[in-house]
């Protein structure tokens, strides 16, 4: 089979991007294992006609924003992630009636209408450089309240946040974080900022899913403790075979993210279904919050 997706991916002019909490296999035959803010870089710069997005719905979504031009194909049309779906652009506009002097911040873990709506996007990697970034002190901040309270804790603004969460990184708790240590007293934690703030305090360092990979490789620690989605490890101990890692918890698994397969994935390299668009009308607005996110260094 994967013979079979290497040599369609070739003749479609096809790229395979794949978000790391995705399976073994399907990382094992992605051109590109990224973050969402990697992933989204990727496809506005990748020389392709077919992106096939192995990851979530918001993230196949983005792809088609920003590469109208491309056919981007999500190949389980049924991966999608509820905290993206906790607000509504209606709900939104209410909030921004509410601030009219505020900026609007929207986690790239949203829907192309809910972007439509915002100025800027950012994603775990780049919060606090995109709050920072904004001449405005208010700033509404949507749809995870555990992001905003991050970005609140590092920038001087001002933040309203939406009572979103992620189900997986929210259920992580500090007794989780004790236990972990005293069973690895030697291992780094490192957590993802969609935690609650009362892990995050426990934690060594506070990293996307990219820039836990970045530390693992530098850190001069042998153990880590992974505070995010267990898909995360496996990259992980590829990278680093000769470190060890210790999921916070066995339970962080995001049922989404687990629903590609190599065999949808040749499926989707033959058909081209289930294919993401975006509405030009939406697509457009949400662009320009996702290109002035790519603008912001860091
Ligand atoms: P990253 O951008 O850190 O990969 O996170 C995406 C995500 O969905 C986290 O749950
Ligand atoms: Fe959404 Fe959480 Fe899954 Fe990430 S891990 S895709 S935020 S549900």
């Amino acid at each position: 089979m994967i013979e079979e997706i290497l040599a369609l991916k070739k003749e479609r002019h096809a790229v395979i991007l794949a978000h790391n909490y995705q399976i073994p296999e399907v990382l094992d035959v992605a051109d590109l294992v990224g973050d969402s803010l990697e992933l989204s870089r990727a496809a506005a710069r990748l020389d392709a006609e077919v992106i096939v997005f192995c990851g979530v719905d918001f993230m196949a979504e983005t792809a088609a924003i920003l590469s109208p031009q491309k056919k981007v194909v999500l190949p389980e049309k049924g991966a999608w992630c509820p905290m993206a779906h906790m607000i509504t652009p209606d709900q939104l506009k209410e909030l921004k009636a509410l601030y009219p002097e505020a900026a609007v911040v929207c986690y790239v873990n949203s829907t192309a209408e809910v972007k439509a709506e915002s100025d800027i996007c950012c994603t775990s990697a780049n919060g606090v450089q995109v709050a920072g970034s904004l001449e405005q002190k208010q700033v509404i901040f949507v749809p995870d309240r555990n992001l905003a309270a991050y970005v609140a804790r590092h920038t001087e603004k001002q933040i309203i946040p939406w009572n979103g969460y992620c189900y997986v990184h929210d259920h992580f708790t500090p007794e989780e974080v004790h236990a972990a240590r005293a069973r690895h007293p030697q291992a780094e934690v490192l957590v993802h900022p969609e935690c609650r703030p009362e892990v995050i305090d426990l934690a060594d360092y506070v990293y996307s899913t990219a820039g836990m990979g970045r530390h693992a490789r530098v850190s001069k620690a042998r153990e880590f403790i992974i505070g995010t989605e267990v898909g995360m490890l496996y990259r992980l101990k590829k990278e680093n075979p000769d470190k060890e890692f210790y999921p916070l918890s066995e339970k962080a698994v995001c049922q989404n993210m687990k629903k590609t397969n190599l065999v949808k994935v040749l499926r989707a390299l033959q058909t081209l279904e289930p294919g993401v668009t975006v509405p030009e009308e939406i697509a457009s607005r949400a662009r320009k919050a996702i290109e002035r996110m790519l603008a912001v260094k860091g």
